[in-house]
């Protein structure tokens, strides 16, 4: 049952979406996610208190472009529509949308006029366009807010039946206003109180953990990564030992942090941390394996067997505990996309399991309220704002073959490049960063010797959603004392190289 005041966001495709749903929350508000086209009797079930309708990459007037029941506007529920949202307006309520001659992308500056919606920021301020759609004339009703030099009707509003357009993305932080017009959607427009809080919500989870769990067993993975952790660590608060946490050292991860998982998790959890050193075993079966999907595979399938037997040592277990998110169960508005790398995790653990439900008590939330959530738990900020890092670990960093030698350098090198990116204090505004051992060995000169040795890649992105990315502009400084601690600290390299691709075309791991 939903406890708090909803506002829905309707997904009509466009790339900034989850972006405008994590927005909302931060203003205190709880908002799901659902397709655009959901029907508006679906809609009055869920009682929201606000809608929003997204931005999507389409023309309102195209065939097959999303669309939107009508019956949405007759719900009497305050509506706010963003770029193709604003579009979907016009162009179903009565007024006419067409393309302008040339596509606006980038800062404008746009004037805001008196409204509830702009309460605060009337007048000059710059926003983010990216459109080549425009509304022509507007349905009855409406009345235009806004502006810019080159889009007349930039915001619309009919005050009387609530309902407000804007053509720019209040969402992205190059709106500079936004974020204040998406809070007066909220607080001046639907009448909202903001009772979305997350040690509110923290009791709230745990009672729910302890009603849905009753006397029964959980049994939970734990990888040390943000989720899974913070998911461990609130069934331990909702049920005590009877958790069961099973870590499995696969040899596969970064310089000390098995060890560190285990005295986090050790200290916290007591006998409810069952922790596996499987390393030998990962590396057996990935001998002489070079091939990335390959090897994915021989991690994922071996992960599960390890899993599976502690699980089976522990007898019957009630509940399989996992760390799903919000992204991973939104169902988007738009098309599916390909599979590019057959990504390793926990999803495959129910098949061979022997558990009576799967309890996922993060499905609701963005991956920084996890953050939050975490740190309202108790768990160390180190930990809480860990960067990823994929569930085949240094395997898909290690280039070709894995060796115990190649993971040792890698190891090696990579611990120095995160403590330089820590040491310039970079460790929140870089995304993801981390050392590569490439299959590339060159001739170098160490002394008055001839090497031949390893080169070393480094990885840095700064992204919002980690399906495109752009590289860090680390400055030269930080890359210079990096490089040289690595090829005077790590005999087996000589080389260091700094990747200055995006993704796409590349990806941000390298297998
Ligand atoms: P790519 O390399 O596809 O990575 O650009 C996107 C994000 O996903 C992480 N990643 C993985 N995470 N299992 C995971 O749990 C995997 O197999 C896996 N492969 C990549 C990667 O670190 C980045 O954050």
């Amino acid at each position: 049952m939903q406890t708090h005041q909803l506002v829905l966001v309707l997904d009509f495709g466009g790339q900034y979406n989850q972006l405008i749903a994590r927005r909302v929350r931060d203003e205190g508000v709880y908002c799901e996610m659902i397709r655009g086209n959901t029907k508006a009797e679906e809609i009055r079930a869920k009682s929201p208190l606000g809608i929003i309708l997204t931005g999507g990459p389409m023309s309102v007037y195209e065939k097959g472009a999303p669309q939107i029941d009508p019956g949405v506007f007759a719900l009497g529920v305050p509506i706010l529509g963003i770029c193709y949202g604003q579009q979907l307006i016009a162009h179903v309520l009565g007024g006419k949308v067409s393309s302008a001659q040339k596509r606006e992308y980038g800062q404008a500056s746009v004037i805001l006029q008196k409204s509830p919606l702009f309460q605060g920021v009337e007048g000059e301020s710059l926003c983010w366009m990216s459109h080549t759609d425009q509304v022509r004339t507007l349905p009855d009703g409406f009345s235009p807010i806004g502006f810019t030099a080159s889009c007349p009707i930039a915001a619309i509003a009919d005050e009387t039946r609530k309902i407000y357009g804007v053509q720019f993305h209040p969402e992205v932080q190059h709106s500079v206003r936004g974020k204040k017009i998406l809070r007066n959607f909220l607080y001046q427009v639907c009448g909202l109180s903001g009772d979305w809080r997350m040690d509110s919500y923290a009791e709230e989870l745990t009672e729910k953990l302890r009603s849905q769990i009753g006397e029964g067993s959980v049994l939970c993975a734990l990888s040390g990564g943000v989720d899974s952790s913070v998911c461990a660590a609130l069934l331990h608060r909702a049920v005590g030992e009877r958790l069961s946490c099973v870590f499995v050292d696969t040899g596969l991860l970064r310089k000390n942090e098995a060890k560190e998982v285990e005295e986090q998790f050790g200290k916290r959890f007591g006998k409810s941390l069952i922790s596996i050193d499987a390393g030998a075993r990962f590396l057996q079966k990935l001998g002489g394996v070079s091939d990335p999907e390959q090897k994915r595979k021989i991690i994922g399938a071996e992960f599960i067997r390890v899993f599976e037997e502690a699980a089976k040592q522990l007898g019957t277990v009630d509940y399989l505990a996992q760390g799903t998110i919000y992204p991973d169960v939104i169902e988007s508005g738009s098309g599916s996309a390909a599979t590019i790398k057959s990504h390793h995790n926990v999803g495959g653990l129910p098949d061979v399991i022997d558990f009576k439900q799967i309890v996922e008590p993060l499905r609701d939330l963005f991956k920084d309220e996890v953050r939050r959530l975490g740190l309202e738990l108790g768990l160390p900020q180190a930990l809480v704002w860990r960067q990823p890092f994929p569930g085949p670990g240094l395997a898909v960093r290690v280039l070709g073959e894995i060796t115990e030698e190649k993971l040792a350098i890698l190891r090696e090198a990579d611990a120095i490049f995160r403590e330089e990116v820590a040491t310039a204090g970079l460790q929140t505004s870089i995304n993801q960063y981390f050392a590569v051992l490439t299959n590339l060995r060159s001739v170098g000169v160490m002394g008055d010797a001839r090497t031949y040795d390893y080169a070393i890649a480094l990885r840095a992105v700064e992204t919002l959603d980690f399906m495109t990315v752009d590289w860090s502009r680390i400055p030269f400084e930080v890359l210079a004392s990096a490089s040289s601690r690595i090829v005077n600290e790590v005999p087996e390299v000589n080389r260091v190289l700094y990747d200055i691709t995006t993704k796409p075309p590349a990806t941000i791991e390298y297998e």
